[in-house]
C-alpha cells in the first residue's frame, strides 16, 4: 500500500505557461517506517509533488494510487477520506488556524471525520500533549500566541487525525533554533516511536542530513535522485542538484584539507565535535 506514482505529470493551467510543475514522477512511498526528505532548488516541483500524495491536487498525466485509491478519481468516487490517511502539514500552516479557541481548531479534524464529539476531544488533547502545548493553552486564542506556538496547533490539528503518513511542508521555516529543533524532535518521535512514515520538504540541509533516511531530489520538475544521503553528498552531480552540503560536512572537508585530518563522513555537529576531540593532529 502506501503511495506509488506511475508517470505523473502536472501542469497547472495558467495562461503563457506550458511547461510541467512536474514531469514524468516515479515514485514508492511505503506506508510505515520511511523517514523521506523531498529537496530542491525553489520552484523546483516539491509543494506541488506532495499536494497529489492525500489528493489536494491529481496529475494531469499518469497515476497517482494512495493506500490502493488511484487518483484521479473515477466518477462519484470519493476522496476525502485519504486526507485522513496522509496527513499534510502546509508551508506557514498558521494561516489556516481559524476556531475560538485552540482545542476547539485541533479537534476540527477528526470532528469533520465524523468523530464523536469526545473521541475528537480525545484525540485533540492527546495531539496538543505530543506537541508540547499545556492544558492551560486550551481555550486561548489560537491567534493571541506566538507564531511558533501558532505552528504547534496546526500540526496537533493534523496528528489529531492520526493520519499514517505525515507530510510536512517546509515545517520549521521561519521558527528560531530551540523552535526548530523541538518541531523535528516532535516529528521524529513519532516516526520512531510510531513507526510512521515522514515525508519533509526542507531547504535546511542541516536537518535534513540529521533526521531522513531517504532523500528525493527534484529539478525542474524531475526527480534527479532518489537514494541514502551518503550516496548523494558524494554524487557526482551533487554540484547541479543546487543544494547546500549540512554544515557538519562543510566543515570536515575544510578541517580534512586544513588540518590533514582523516575525511570521515560526519553528519551532526555532536558526531565532529566528538571526532576532532580524539583526533591526533
Ligand atoms: N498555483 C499555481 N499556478 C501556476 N503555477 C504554479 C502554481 N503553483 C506553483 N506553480 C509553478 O509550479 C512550479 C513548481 O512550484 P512549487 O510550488 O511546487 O515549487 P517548490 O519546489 O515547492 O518551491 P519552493 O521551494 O519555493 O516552495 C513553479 O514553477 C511555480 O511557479
Ligand atoms: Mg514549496
Amino acid at each position: 500500500m502506501g503511495i506509488q506514482f506511475k508517470n505523473v505529470s502536472h501542469e497547472y493551467l495558467s495562461i503563457g505557461r506550458s511547461d510541467n510543475a512536474i514531469s514524468n514522477i516515479n515514485l514508492n512511498i511505503e506506508k510505515e517506517g520511511e523517514f523521506i526528505a523531498i529537496l530542491g532548488h525553489t520552484g523546483a516541483g516539491k509543494s506541488t509533488l506532495v499536494q497529489h500524495m492525500n489528493a489536494l491536487m491529481y496529475p494531469t498525466s499518469g497515476i497517482v494510487t494512495v493506500f490502493g485509491q488511484d487518483l484521479p478519481p473515477k466518477k462519484r468516487e470519493r476522496v476525502n477520506h485519504l486526507r485522513r490517511k496522509v496527513g499534510l502539514v502546509f508551508q506557514f500552516p498558521e494561516y489556516q488556524l481559524f476556531e475560538n479557541t485552540i482545542i476547539e481548531d485541533i479537534s476540527f479534524g477528526p470532528k469533520n471525520f465524523k468523530e464523536t464529539k469526545e473521541h475528537a476531544l480525545e484525540n485533540a488533547k492527546k495531539a496538543a500533549k505530543q506537541v508540547g502545548l499545556d492544558e492551560s493553552m486550551y481555550d486561548k486564542s489560537p491567534f493571541r500566541i506566538s507564531g511558533g506556538q501558532m505552528r504547534r496547533v496546526a500540526v496537533a490539528g493534523i496528528l489529531a487525525m492520526d493520519p499514517s503518513i505525515l507530510v510536512l511542508d517546509e515545517p520549521t521555516r521561519g521558527l528560531d533554533p530551540r523552535g526548530r529543533d523541538e518541531m523535528m524532535e516532535i516529528f521524529n518521535n513519532i516516526h520512531e516511536n510510531e513507526n510512521k512514515t515522514i515525508v519533509l520538504i526542507s531547504h535546511d540541509m542541516d536537518i535534513v542530513s540529521k533526521y531522513a533516511k531517504r532523500m528525493i531530489v527534484l529539478k525542474e520538475g524531475k526527480i534527479v535522485f532518489d537514494g541514502c544521503k551518503e550516496d548523494l553528498f558524494n554524487h557526482k552531480d551533487f554540484d547541479s542538484f543546487n543544494l547546500d552540503l549540512p554544515t557538519p560536512l562543510k566543515m570536515m572537508k575544510y578541517l580534512s584539507k586544513k588540518l590533514n585530518i582523516e575525511y570521515k563522513e560526519l553528519y551532526t555537529l555532536d558526531e565532529l565535535t566528538s571526532y576532532l576531540k580524539e583526533v591526533k593532529l
